[in-house]
């Protein structure tokens, strides 16, 4: 179903180009005829031609209609005429939520029994962009829409009633009563739909809590933008660390698939990127959006049959584990994919 697949391939900066290249190999090889298109876009690129996101970049993801981004480097100071592309392209192709599983890998992942999907609202909360000073004070405003929380809610009630997950919606309602008030009314008039999924809530700071204390507790954190930036970074931290993080920005058309890390100037340019965060947002893609779970799955399987034959990259080798490079580590995916058959 996937053989006429195009996908716009966005490396961007430091890391971006060395993980891509590898999960890209990864999904043609779980996808036998995936088309890709190469595109370009970053710091890089506004330095090369005075924009960060090409017109010609925009209109290749909207084309394919899938992209696979790797990372940005985005300076912390203002620059004139630079932006974000990664927050641009969201933005253009209206990717409202953002899907962030976190799960246990053998080896890996300190914890047992983790397998937790983070669904966070990815356009408006505390990152509507609604900042202004006046005099002494600095004002940020914090937007909630019934609109934006209902499509969202609706996402994260879909993928729950597909996969089995109790909904647990996140909020702050007890002291933000007007705002989650609203984004709380609204998730739960949605769970009310659905019947046979369970639903339940929590408080953010209660359930950062319990999701140190006993990361199995919780399978689908519903979240506002915020919270949900947090929460699954914790999960992430979780599971593996950044980078084994996944995510995908999806919306009613277009989908991003994007490794949750940034652009790790510390080891850029080295071969040592670990590139499972991107490969697994590869399956992320293929699940979700290519509506393809058997290689997804294959791709899931891959990347936990390598990790039990021992490959490692640094971030994730222990003390006197012999560690792989990132093209070392996408073969031995690929050799587990193969063998998997
Ligand atoms: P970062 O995610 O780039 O790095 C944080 C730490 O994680 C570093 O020690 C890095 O070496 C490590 N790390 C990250 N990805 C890794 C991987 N694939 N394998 C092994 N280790 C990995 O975050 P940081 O340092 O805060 O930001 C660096 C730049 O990236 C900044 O310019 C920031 O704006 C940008 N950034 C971009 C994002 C995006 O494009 N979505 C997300 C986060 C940061
Ligand atoms: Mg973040």
């Amino acid at each position: 179903m996937s053989e006429s697949r195009r996908l716009c391939v966005i490396p961007g900066d430091g890391v971006g180009q060395e993980v891509i290249p590898v999960a890209v190999k990864v999904l043609q090889a779980a996808l036998p005829g995936l088309e890709v298109v190469d595109a370009e876009a970053g710091w890089g690129t506004f330095e090369r031609t005075g924009t960060a996101l090409p017109d010609a970049t925009l209109e290749a993801a909207r084309a394919c209609g899938t992209v696979l981004f790797g990372a940005v480097a985005s300076p912390s100071y203002p620059v004139e005429g630079y932006r974000s592309p990664i927050v641009a392209l969201r933005r253009a192709l209206d990717a409202y939520a953002n899907l962030r599983p976190a799960r246990a890998w053998p080896g890996v992942t300190p914890v047992q029994g983790l397998d937790l999907l983070v669904v966070r609202e990815n356009t408006e909360g505390l990152y509507a962009g609604r900042e202004r000073r006046e005099g002494d004070a600095a004002i940020t405003e914090r937007v909630i829409t019934g609109r934006a929380s209902e499509r969202i809610a609706r996402v994260a009630y879909r993928l729950a009633a597909a996969s089995g997950r109790r909904v647990t919606v996140v909020h702050k309602a007890n002291v933000l009563r007007v705002s989650d008030g609203l984004w709380r009314e609204v998730c739960l008039a949605v769970g009310a739909e659905y019947a046979k999924v369970e639903t339940d809530e929590g408080l953010v700071d209660a359930v950062a809590y319990h999701l140190v204390r006993s990361p199995a507790r919780y399978q689908l954190l519903l979240c506002p933008n915020l919270y949900g930036d947090i929460l699954s970074d914790v999960a992430a931290a979780l599971a593996g660390g950044l980078g084994m993080a996944p995510s995908l920005s999806i919306g009613d058309r277009f989908a991003i698939a994007e490794p949750v890390h940034g652009s790790a100037p510390d080891i850029a340019g080295k071969g040592l990127a670990n590139p499972l965060g991107a490969i697994l947002s590869g399956a992320l893609l293929t699940r979700h959006v290519w509506g393809n779970a058997q290689a997804a799955e294959a791709i899931e399987r891959a990347v936990e049959e390598a990790l039990r034959q021992g490959a490692r990259t640094p971030d994730l080798a222990g003390p006197g584990e012999n560690a792989v490079g990132t093209e070392e580590m996408g073969r031995e995916v690929i050799a587990a994919l193969s063998a998997g058959g």
